[in-house]
């Protein structure tokens, strides 16, 4: 029996496809209205636990709840029809054992309609990679710097600056390439280490101040918005949009003040 595919998204396969050619793009979005913006330039979109600060305030990615990711993941699935939609596990949530890793990831791809998970660690999360693939969920992973291990780590700082510790981070890279991740996120490292694991790994990089020669690119959509009135240093500010919001409510606070409120175009 076959039902009526409605939407024809990007697919894991095809983004898998990207090694070596044209950059992948992509952004992250947590919210329908952004993410159907974005769904037209994006090969993939990551509704990423940064929603934890962007969107709900904290101060880390730490207290991200699968409930969190879950309502924000359907959202922007429900607002995108062409870009492959990746949902972040977040922490605690798969590190304990592959069998909770697939609980809880089958949990998200069911609830959200989402393609694909994304997970942190490199060679330590390899078996549960390998667990969750051969069930049918395809994963992303994310070595480098690693927000959800910020406090083992001593604060968000780029990785690889002593070239002694190269060695761990391309193995961390072989060991998910190996167990069957479909591309790998590359955050906060050192360009030559970003660029290096690029060349020797068969699956696309994504870089987030990484390298321009990573096989994509993500940013945090409120970063490069000009939203987020201390962005990492690496991003490159495309809009004005903290600005631009800031003079629509007070001219919009004035016409209230000032009772210019258009009263003769009150139906729906
Ligand atoms: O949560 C997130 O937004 C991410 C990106 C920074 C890659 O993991």
């Amino acid at each position: 029996m076959s039902v009526p595919v409605k939407t024809r998204r990007t697919t894991v396969p095809q983004i898998r496809a990207r090694k070596g050619k044209e950059p992948i793009v992509s952004l992250t979005s947590y919210h329908a209205h952004t993410a159907a913006i974005v769904d037209r330039y994006a090969d993939f979109i990551l509704v990423g636990d940064s929603l934890g600060m962007v969107m709900h305030g904290m101060e880390s990615t730490i207290g991200v709840t699968l409930d969190m990711m879950i309502t924000h993941g359907a959202a922007v699935v429900r607002g995108t029809q062409k870009a492959l939609v990746v949902v972040d596990l977040p922490f605690g949530t798969y590190e304990e054992s592959p069998a909770v890793a697939f609980r809880n990831a089958a949990r998200v791809m069911k609830e959200t309609g989402c393609g694909a998970v994304k997970l942190e660690g490199g060679a330590r999360m390899a078996e549960t990679i390998r667990f969750l693939n051969e069930r049918g969920i395809p994963v992303m992973a994310h070595i480098g710097l690693t927000p959800q291990s910020s406090h083992v780590m001593g604060g968000f700082k780029t990785q690889g600056r002593d070239q002694a510790d190269w060695a761990v981070h391309e193995a961390d890279a072989v060991a998910v390439t190996e167990a069957g991740a479909f591309a790998l996120v590359l955050e906060g490292m050192v360009e030559p280490l970003a660029a290096k694991i690029s060349k020797q790994i068969e699956i696309p990089t994504i870089g987030i101040g990484a390298s321009a020669e990573c096989d994509g690119q993500i940013l945090v959509l409120e970063d490069m918005l000009g939203l987020n009135p201390t962005p990492p240093r690496f991003v490159k500010v495309y809009g004005d949009l903290g600005s631009g919001i800031e003079r629509a409510v007070k001219s919009y606070a004035q016409d209230v003040k000032s009772r210019a409120f258009p009263s003769d175009k009150n139906t729906y």
